[in-house]
């Protein structure tokens, strides 16, 4: 496919939000679903800045909940471009908590979004542009996107 090409840097987002008492669960910590929730919004904005239109997510992959967070907590998710199909694209979420005395980021969530680019339908068309990748990890992060194609195949195939 012939298309012009956009940087991840063009896309890249970045989105905060102090941990406030109504996304706490019963225990203490962030409510999962919550955070769930904003990273699909960051994976939708992501792309959306990527392709120039509507998008819709279609699986959420290797989903970690790897530390908690709590109230008062930074929480810091970033979005980055990873791949660009047909009209399907992969995009990296990371989340972060921040101490707000030393601005450390510690990682507390990670997962890839498939989403795809779609008509005012619904319907899936074509991403207008390319992922250019200039830097190493953008080149690996493609090559990690295309085995995990490749295993999503596998798992609709066989129902799953
Ligand atoms: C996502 C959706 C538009 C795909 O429609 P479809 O008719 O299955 O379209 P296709 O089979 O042509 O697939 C289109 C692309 O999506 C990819 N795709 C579809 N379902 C997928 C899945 N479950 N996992 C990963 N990729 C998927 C296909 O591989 C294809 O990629 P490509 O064009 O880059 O090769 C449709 O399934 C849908 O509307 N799902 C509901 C989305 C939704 O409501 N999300 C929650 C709210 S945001």
């Amino acid at each position: 496919m012939d298309r012009q090409m956009r940087t991840v840097e063009f896309s890249h987002t970045e989105w905060m939000k102090c941990i406030q008492y109504e996304d706490i669960n019963g225990s203490g910590r962030l409510f999962g679903g919550r955070l769930m929730q904003w990273m699909d919004e960051v994976a939708g904005i992501t792309a959306t800045r990527h392709c120039g239109s509507y998008v819709t997510t279609a699986a959420v992959d290797n989903l970690t909940f790897k530390k908690g967070a709590f109230i008062n907590e930074i929480v810091v998710i970033i979005g980055r471009m990873t791949y660009v199909g047909r009209s399907s694209m992969e995009v990296r979420v990371d989340v972060y908590a921040e101490d707000r005395k030393t601005g450390n980021r510690q990682v507390i969530n990670r997962a890839y979004f498939t989403e795809v680019c779609v008509n005012e339908d619904g319907k899936p068309v074509p991403v207008e542009y390319g992922l250019e990748l200039v830097s190493e990890v953008e080149k690996a992060e493609w090559e990690g996107a295309k085995k995990r194609i490749e295993i999503r195949r596998k798992r609709r195939a066989e129902g799953y």
